[in-house]
């Protein structure tokens, strides 16, 4: 290769290189010298000899005493980055820069609207609903079935056991009563409903029509085999996806951390982040008892500092979750500039929750709403984050819950609707690890690098640190990697 076009790659990852080593490596492949550049600590300046001499003995047990010069151009065969996949990725998704809403009561009307609208036009695909106010107006028979769509207002149990809901549309609201004993599996779908959510009931109208006896409940779901990922278009390469890296607390696990970064290597294409990147700042009360780093910023630059250590032909993408330094209200938007320019230049930042496209659609989501999902419906627990998640796709929701851990910003849109169904669901949050599938949907929750917290002590959680998923975008095939 020429001279100029081997300084410009190592330029172009911010390297310099010293003459010697560059007569080292200048009858080198580009791959070769790309495999060299992605090898090389981020701390290094100027690369000498020094440092990629060892490069070459440690990848192909090669003696250091043998000089690059001689192995190279003949026998050293340096694999090629992941099957020559391309690693690109594009965001689909994300509030950033969007956000209209300053918090008014009428943009939580609109918000609400927007919800109603969206998630019923999705239902109203498979369910033939009437305006809830058309029941009372007209003389209807009450033997014949009949369906409306309403988002939940109110869930109580009669005195007699039966479940009653008060589901409210645009131009109106109506009682429905689930009967504990006519239809076992209806009434534990009953028992399973969530404030605010958008469903369909069909059913039949008490007399005075002011009540329907539900016989079927629908929801916006997402289709058995969506057309996607499984049945033709494939993605290529492997991502990794982790989250609450926690920075700067005490019980962050930096051991298991750095062998994680070891371990990522050429066959990896991307890196992504659901949120919690450092452990912020009074999150929680007594917080500042568990830091071990007490600067939000210093946080960040040591978070940096571990993230730019991560190979360089890896692609990186980071959403907040609710430790970071962004607003806490739902949707987040990215990390601010102050924090970005710490970290290196081709690292993407996006909002939470946020769509991109790795060749596969992923979506991301920190997950904090499984805070109120699980402590909504009986045998959810936080051993089992997979089951939360798969409540969000049944509801095309992420967020479902209004009112309860998750402040939500009244935007003019509802950023938390799943209308584009994803091929991958990645959340954090609550500190355990759960791979599974949802129709064609594969949904991670990847853990944590911090083991247990005097907080996660005192509320009985028990954390499932160090571990990531690597996922094999042509097959989405996984496998979870043990970092302890
Ligand atoms: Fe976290």
């Amino acid at each position: 290769m020429e001279t100029g076009e081997i300084i410009q790659i190592f330029a172009q990852s911010g390297f310099q290189i010293d003459p010697q080593a560059l007569d080292a490596i200048r009858t080198s492949s580009p791959e070769q010298i790309q495999h060299v550049v992605g090898t090389i600590d981020n701390s290094v300046l100027v690369v000498g000899i020094e440092h990629i001499k060892p490069i070459f003995s440690i990848s192909k047990n090669i003696p250091v005493s043998v000089s690059p010069l001689e192995i190279l151009p003949k026998q050293v065969e340096i694999p090629k980055k992941s099957k020559s996949v391309e690693s690109t990725v594009t965001i689909l998704k994300d509030i950033t820069n969007q956000s209209t809403c300053i918090g008014e009561y009428t943009e939580f009307v609109q918000y609400f609207r927007d919800r109603y609208s969206s998630l019923g036009d999705i239902l109203r695909k498979r369910v033939g609903a009437r305006p809830i106010e058309s029941l009372k107006k007209r003389n209807l028979d009450s033997r014949e079935e009949l369906s409306v769509i309403g988002m939940v207002l109110d869930i109580r149990t009669s005195s007699n056991g039966h479940k009653i809901i008060d589901i409210e549309d645009p131009t109106g609201t109506i009682r429905v009563l689930i009967h504990k004993e006519r239809d076992k599996e209806l009434f534990e779908s009953g028992c399973r409903l969530l404030l605010d959510e958008v469903i369909g009931i069909t059913g039949t109208l008490s007399s005075d029509g002011n009540m329907i006896f539900a016989n079927r409940i629908s929801w916006p779901d997402i289709p058995n085999s969506k057309n996607g990922t499984l049945n033709g278009k494939k993605g290529g390469g492997k991502a990794v996806f982790i989250s609450d890296i926690h920075v700067g607390s005490k019980t962050f696990l930096e051991e298991s951390w750095l062998k994680f970064i070891d371990w990522l290597d050429d066959d990896i294409n991307y890196l992504v982040i659901a949120g919690d990147v450092v452990d912020g700042i009074g999150i929680f009360p007594g917080q500042e008892k568990e830091l071990a780093i007490s600067d939000i910023y210093e946080q960040y630059e040591k978070a940096a500092q571990y993230l730019n250590a991560v190979p360089k032909h890896i692609k990186i993408i980071i959403s907040p979750g609710n430790h970071d330094a962004v607003r806490q209200a739902e949707p987040q938007p990215r990390f601010p500039e102050r924090i970005t320019k710490m970290f290196r230049n081709d690292i993407i930042f996006v909002g939470n929750p946020a769509m991109v496209d790795i060749g596969v659609k992923v979506l991301i989501y920190h997950g904090r709403s499984m805070d109120d999902i699980i402590a909504s419906v009986p045998g959810f627990s936080y051993n089992e984050p997979a089951k939360p998640m798969h409540e969000m796709l049944k509801l095309r929701h992420l967020s479902p819950i209004y009112g309860g851990r998750v402040s939500i910003a009244p935007e003019k849109k509802d950023h938390f609707v799943i209308d584009e169904i994803p091929d991958i669901l990645h959340c954090g949050h609550v500190h355990t690890v759960g791979v599974s599938r949802y129709r064609d949907v594969l949904t991670i929750n990847s853990g944590t690098w911090q083991s247990q917290t005097e907080f996660q002590k005192r509320m009985n959680l028990q954390p499932d640190p160090a571990k990531a998923t690597v996922v094999d975008l042509s097959g989405m095939e996984y496998k979870i990697m043990d970092f302890n």
